[in-house]
């Protein structure tokens, strides 16, 4: 940090209605520096002299508020329960912001997320040019904090990806429970529950985004939230669900038919999108990118577009001027870590990245027949993804989620229960 400063905020609580807030969840990159889960509370790293420090400002203990609102970590217990060197009440810190900053060669900051904390530094700035007389000067550089942190986030240590192989395992769990529940008659909001309930049975904190059922045609919403529809014999069920375990996300899709048979047409939309899934992950390892590992699934669902009559023309055409787009719209992975769609840049130098090991992706081929497309009837409405998380190792990738039934017959027997 070159006698720098850096400052890292827990996030905001946010007003829900009234006087409820939302369910409170620590900023990722505050959670993975300090473990620490409370509001009200900055993290200072030190690099000014030679010992650096670091400092973490949280809620003081208070026997009333604590009464109302639950234990509180406390200043004293801080600094041997997170590692810090140094713990100091929250109260104190926005005017202790100056003297930090004094002779900071930089400034390390997130600028840009919260107005009020941007305030905040930049008031401190003010304050510590007003001291010229002090002979101190404010930091002469700001270095945007993400650039740095969330290159460590992108590679994942070994604590972390057992953390994820747990968050795999539960939400496996939670996948074929709604399998086994699911039957025509009952609604999609049955399933999210089922799915909602074996995340907190198995101790995961919360769903990493919201749950998506789809069933039927609503298989075709990508980001289909309502989950209100009645399933009906006939449908394909499209479930994309993931624990968040200790701040760890999961991202799974599984599609499976309501009655525990999928009808001709499903059948071969469903196996083509598992051999483009297949193609992508037998694809990853370090060294490629994620435009290879996309193109992977491309190829192999634009054959089974042709195969199924889907699509007309020639193979090298459509892949060119990307006809495929009105069925498969969206790409085939992100990263994913504590944060769904993962922190990490996907270009370096202008140029798509090359994997490396302890990366963790997504890989998530779909294909989606709008209800009033022009083709054969009997694919209409039908949509599919499967999804799996794969961590890149040196020779390939590891599958966080292979234990999910995937294969037809894997699906209609999970599904008959
Ligand atoms: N569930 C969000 C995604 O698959 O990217
Ligand atoms: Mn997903
Ligand atoms: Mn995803």
């Amino acid at each position: 940090m070159g006698k720098g400063v850096a400052l890292f905020p827990a996030a905001p609580v946010f007003p829900r209605n009234r006087d409820v807030e939302h369910p409170y969840r620590q900023d990722s990159d505050f959670f993975y520096l300090t473990g620490f889960d409370e509001p009200e509370a900055w993290l200072v790293l030190d690099a000014r002299g030679d010992a650096p420090r670091s400092i973490l400002f949280l809620r003081p203990k208070d026997e009333t508020r604590e009464i109302w609102d639950g234990k509180r970590l406390g200043v004293e217990a801080a600094p041997a329960a997170l590692g810090v060197d140094e713990a100091r009440p929250v109260e104190s810190f926005e005017e202790a912001l100056p003297d930090f900053l004094e002779d900071a060669k930089a400034l390390y900051f997130g600028f840009g997320k919260h107005r009020a904390y941007d305030a905040l530094v930049l008031d401190a700035i003010e304050v510590v040019r007003g001291r010229a007389r002090k002979k101190v000067e404010p930091p002469r550089a700001v270095v945007d904090t993400d650039a740095i942190l969330h290159e460590h986030r992108l590679r994942k240590s070994e604590e972390e990806l057992e953390i994820m192989r747990r968050a795999g395992r539960i939400t496996g769990e939670a996948h074929l429970a709604a399998m086994r529940a699911a039957e025509p008659g009952r609604f999609e909001y049955e399933l999210e529950a089922e799915i909602n309930r074996i995340f907190r049975m198995r101790g995961a904190e919360r769903p990493a985004y919201e749950t998506i059922v789809g069933s039927g045609p609503n298989a075709t919403i990508l980001h289909h939230r309502r989950n209100d529809r009645r399933m009906e014999d006939g449908d394909l069920v499209l479930i994309d669900a993931g624990c968040e375990l200790e701040y760890y996300a999961s991202d799974v899709t599984r599609t499976f038919p309501v009655n525990g048979k999928f009808s001709p047409a499903q059948r071969a939309v469903y196996e083509t999108v598992l051999r483009a899934q297949e193609a992508a992950i037998a694809a990853t390892r370090p060294g490629v990118t994620l435009d290879d590992v996309h193109r992977a699934a491309v190829e192999v669902l634009v054959d089974g577009l042709l195969e199924m009559g889907l699509l007309e023309g020639e193979r090298a055409e459509i892949l060119e001027k990307g006809a495929y787009s009105k069925f498969y719209m969206h790409r085939t992975s992100h990263f994913l870590g504590m944060d769904v769609h993962d922190v990490g840049a996907y270009h370096v130098e202008k140029k798509p990245r090359p994997l490396e090991p302890g990366m963790v992706i997504t890989i998530e081929p779909g294909l989606y027949v709008g209800e009033n497309a022009d083709v054969d009837p009997a694919f209409r409405g039908i949509g599919v993804r499967i999804e799996d998380d794969v961590v890149v190792t040196p020779d390939g990738c590891e599958n966080l989620t292979a234990h999910i039934p995937k294969s037809v017959s894997e699906i209609e027997a999970a599904v008959r229960g």
